[in-house]
């Protein structure tokens, strides 16, 4: 493993949960003594459900970094914000309906729109947030992402050959669980972030976290995520590196 790429096995969910909102923390008090805000990208998915539980309690809710943070989506599901499957939803019900974050500092997908035109739409909001910070490429603080059991992360399935060569910021393709139309960032933003946290649980992704640490021949969505310059930390727990060597 690289000197920027690390390990962290804690023992359950709870406690995947607890260091992972422990780690976002850290990073946002970082990035804002560093550069005056916190810029991050969150998943989807079931996994990171506790951890954002996990933020949206003391010590962390009444925190003051939240005033100076800005929150983006890795990938979202073309449904209405209400739906079980929106991933802005879910946020929305475990996470930002309860911190003291700016309204205007949340940045959701535009998921009620034609797939394409949304993916364009997404990519000027990530433009000219940039811009107004000074920055011509979008290099996010932090950006979370997980893994499914064929090695998908954010929405780029390994099926989809077009999405790894992708010099667009964000795009839309159809797969996934559920199968459905979806926006997502491409490799060349999530690989640009400073700090990149893969989320990863539960015994059904034993078999996929083994072959991406172990199997140099797999190419898959997951292994294509090499930070440039930045940080990779694999956050597992026990059940999900069960298989490792
Ligand atoms: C999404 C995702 C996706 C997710 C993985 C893991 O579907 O919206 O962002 O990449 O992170 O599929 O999902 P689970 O946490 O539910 O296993």
């Amino acid at each position: 493993m690289s000197d920027n790429i690390k390990r962290i096995i804690v023992s359950n969910s709870n406690q995947l949960a607890e260091k992972g909102a422990e780690m976002f923390c850290e990073i946002a008090k970082k990035s804002i003594s560093d550069r005056g805000r916190f810029v991050v990208a969150v998943s989807g998915g079931s996994t990171p459900r506790a951890m954002h539980g996990r933020l949206s309690q003391d010590p962390y809710i009444s925190d003051a970094f939240w005033q100076n943070t800005h929150i983006f989506w890795v990938d979202e599901r073309m449904v209405d914000f209400a739906h079980p499957d929106s991933n802005f939803g879910t946020a929305r019900k475990d996470l930002l309906g309860k911190i003291p974050i700016p309204v205007n500092h949340i940045y959701p997908m535009p998921a009620m729109i034609p797939p394409k035109e949304g993916a364009e739409r997404y990519q000027m909001t990530l433009k000219t947030f940039f811009q107004s910070i000074g920055q011509d490429d979008p290099v996010f603080d932090l950006i979370l992402l997980g893994i499914g059991t064929d090695g998908h992360t954010a929405s780029l399935f390994p099926e989809q050959a077009f999405t790894y060569s992708n010099q667009s910021w964000v795009i839309s393709v159809k797969g996934g669980h559920p199968n459905v139309f979806r926006l997502t960032l491409t490799y060349v933003v999530l690989n640009r972030a400073r700090h990149i946290l893969f989320l990863v649980s539960g015994k059904d992704k034993a078999l996929i976290v083994k072959s991406l640490f172990e199997d140099n021949t797999v190419d898959l969505p997951a292994k294509n995520i090499r930070p440039l310059r930045g940080t990779l930390t694999w956050l597992l727990d026990q059940e999900a590196a069960s298989q490792l060597f």
